[in-house]
């Protein structure tokens, strides 16, 4: 499956869609795309009937692609809304559509949500958000988990969004993810980084990184991939060159991480990222928040916004603060690799197991 191979590509037209040029989505929707507006619509999982009641809020939701941690969001994004009392099929319709990670259904999605008005769109992940910038116009949108919202463009005040959405980010700890990797494996001299230069999340996250390889001295080695099919191939090669490779919360990595972890077993180094969800999938360590709290903000903003309130007025809240360490030590065993007491003794350490 090619899916990330799309997304790859579209990304940087989402970039141009950013922009508003209707003539980029144009070219996306035919740049070799096989899926259809039928199967994004088959992707629905909304059960809700005709809509006939007038007070039924219309949610509509736009999912990049299915990876564990956007799962992981919609689920207690959704499980919150019914806590604020929105229950689907009786006060609330709530449309989910995945795009299945190609851009051409985002274009398409929003298009349907265009017409078929809503009260309000939800976007997970970034290059759904710059994908929707058109529904701004009559709609307000709520997006989740951009990790960098000014340098994706959606809007260039935090405080007051200035393009007609808000939402929730997930700034990547770089620093403190690296001064984990350092005390637990402290020989690391070259770092390497995978990353699908189309996704603005990881432009920024590699920014972040450059920075600080400059300053502790190490040697930075990056490898970009367009595809998912890319990420074996990547990082055999690049196992061979470096101590350890860092992922941080890239969407077309995370989709084949228990990839990235056999590679990693392979050659005996350890991989860093950028998501719990990818020590969950064999990753060794990380610190980070937990995406629930997120998912369950990004629903708060959406109450506000149905009760009316504009969202310039909403300032995006961004998960930086509560932060966890995960270390997978299944991974850590098979890789041969102690993890200091001091680290399991951390209040905030939490351990992983790989089949769990
Ligand atoms: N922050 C990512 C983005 O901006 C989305 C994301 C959330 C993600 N959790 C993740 C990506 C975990 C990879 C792994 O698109």
């Amino acid at each position: 499956m090619n899916l990330i191979k799309k997304l790859g590509i579209i990304a940087i037209g989402a970039v141009l869609m950013a922009g508003c040029t209707p003539k980029s989505a144009v070219t996306q929707r035919s740049d070799g795309s096989t899926v259809s507006e039928s199967s994004a619509t088959e992707s629905s999982k909304t059960e809700a009937a005709a809509d006939t009641n007038k007070d039924m809020k219309k949610i509509g939701v736009i999912q990049l692609v299915e990876h564990k941690s956007l799962d992981i969001i919609y689920n207690s994004f959704k499980d919150e809304l019914k806590e604020l009392g929105y229950v689907d099929g009786e006060n609330a319709k709530i449309t989910f559509q995945n795009a299945q990670g190609d851009m051409a259904n985002i274009t398409s999605i929003v298009q349907g949500f265009e017409g078929d008005k809503q009260d309000v769109v939800v976007t997970i992940a970034t290059p759904v958000a710059q994908g929707a910038m058109s529904l701004t116009k009559t709609t307000p949108v709520v997006f989740s988990a951009v990790t960098d919202p000014v340098g994706a463009g959606v809007l260039t005040d935090m405080n007051a969004p200035d393009k007609g959405m808000t939402g929730t980010s997930d700034a990547v700890q770089i620093d403190k993810i690296m001064d984990l990797a350092l005390q637990i494996t402290p020989d690391v001299k070259k770092v390497g980084f995978i990353y699908n230069p189309g996704e603005d999340n990881s432009v920024t996250n590699l920014g972040l990184l450059e920075k600080y390889t400059k300053e502790k001295n190490l040697e930075l080695q990056t490898v970009s991939i367009s595809t998912s099919a890319d990420l074996q191939t990547a990082a055999a090669s690049l196992f061979e060159k470096v101590d350890m490779i860092f992922v941080s919360n890239d969407n077309t990595v995370a989709e084949a991480m228990p990839i990235l972890t056999s590679e990693a077993i392979k050659a005996k180094k350890p991989v860093y990222v950028g998501a719990d969800s990818m020590v969950m999938d064999g990753g060794l360590a990380t610190v980070g928040i937990d995406y629930t709290d997120l998912g369950k903000e990004t629903a708060k903003m959406v109450d506000e916004v149905l009760k009316g309130k504009p969202v310039n007025e909403i300032p995006v809240k961004v998960f930086k603060d509560d932060l966890f360490i995960y270390v997978n030590t299944d991974t850590a065993k098979a890789l041969g690799i102690e993890i200091p007491d001091s680290i399991k003794n951390d209040k905030k350490f939490v351990e992983i197991k790989s089949n769990k």
